[in-house]
């Protein structure tokens, strides 16, 4: 049972949507696939067209009140599951009145380690896949992730603003291991989120290369993932099943592919921490980025 988080601490890098497609792509593959929302929008569970109250989230499973087991619901995606998130992960490292001693760290707060423990309660032979999708901005929720999952990817847009995230983020999943003292979380790779026909831009990936670290196929950019976020028909969102011959459903499905195939291994591991952002950055980025090119992965 492999365990994934989606994670960077810059928000609407794509982390839902890598998480919930990629699911899928999992899923389509024949692999059995737990979706984790760990964030209060609970934007994950919206898109498998669900929203559930505190009682029935990971939130409760995390604050000891119920097992992981009893808050994963079947989704309409075929082999995935879901734990949907909920309003209550908000604040969550403050929450009061928590019964299970396992459950607080020194000073009577919740654990971080609080997720995995629930992770370790589950049946390993229940599930092919667990995959995060942590939420941006919200360093508890990261830590109880980093601290919980096998191996992490760090999705990024292709803008100089979302490289920035890259060495923090890093540095995040450092402190972890450091925690951990088992160099976990493993790093599988940057996921390059929206790119144009041509792929990443040659100044982007070549920053990205500067970190010597693995980086996954990129996502293609998509009008439909856009437009139909807030739409009702749930199997639509998911690209990799709606719109099967698409550049885009492609790029999932290789990623998929990449991350089942256990292509990270054969890349190098160890984390940089020497690369400074401005190093990286050093050379000025062209404006024209992939999303000015005609927007065309949605067709094949
Ligand atoms: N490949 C893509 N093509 C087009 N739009 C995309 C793509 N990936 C994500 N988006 C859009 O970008 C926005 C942000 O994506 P998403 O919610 O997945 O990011 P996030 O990292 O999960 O954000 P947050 O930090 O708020 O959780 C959404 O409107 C989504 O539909
Ligand atoms: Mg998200």
């Amino acid at each position: 049972m492999r365990q994934i988080a989606f994670f960077s601490q810059k928000g609407g890098c794509g982390k839902t949507t890598s998480c919930v497609n990629i699911a899928a792509a999992l899923g389509d593959m024949g692999r059995r696939v737990l979706a984790i929302d760990l964030d209060s929008n609970a934007c994950a569970s919206r898109t498998f067209g669900v929203l559930e109250d505190l009682e029935n989230s990971v939130a409760a499973a995390l604050l000891g009140l119920r097992p992981l087991a009893d808050v994963i619901i079947p989704t309409a995606i075929p082999n995935v599951w879901l734990s949907p998130g909920a309003a209550d992960l908000h604040g969550l490292e403050g929450a009061a009145g928590i019964a299970d001693a396992n459950r607080l760290d020194n000073s009577g707060r919740l654990s971080p380690i609080a997720l995995k423990l629930e992770l370790e309660r589950l049946d390993p032979a229940q599930f092919d896949y667990i995959l995060l999708d942590c939420a941006g901005g919200h360093p508890f929720i990261a830590h109880l992730a980093l601290l919980a999952c096998d191996e992490v990817i760090i999705p990024t847009g292709l803008s100089v603003y979302d490289l920035y995230a890259a060495t923090p983020a890093m540095h995040l999943i450092l402190m972890a291991r450091e925690v951990r003292g088992d160099d976990k979380p493993e790093f599988l790779g940057f996921l390059p989120n929206g790119a144009g026909r041509q792929g990443v831009s040659e100044r982007i990936q070549s920053k990205l290369d500067q970190y010597a670290l693995p980086c996954l196929s990129p996502i293609r950019h998509s009008e439909l993932l856009k437009t139909l976020a807030g739409q009702h028909d749930v199997l639509k969102r998911f690209v990799v099943l709606s719109r099967r011959k698409s550049a885009v459903a492609a790029s999932f499905e290789q990623v998929a592919r990449e991350i089942d195939s256990g292509v990270a291994d054969e890349k190098p591991v160890e984390v940089a921490e020497s690369v400074e952002v401005d190093d990286v950055m050093a050379t000025p980025i062209s404006e024209e980025g992939p999303q000015a090119k005609p927007l065309d992965s949605d067709v094949p």
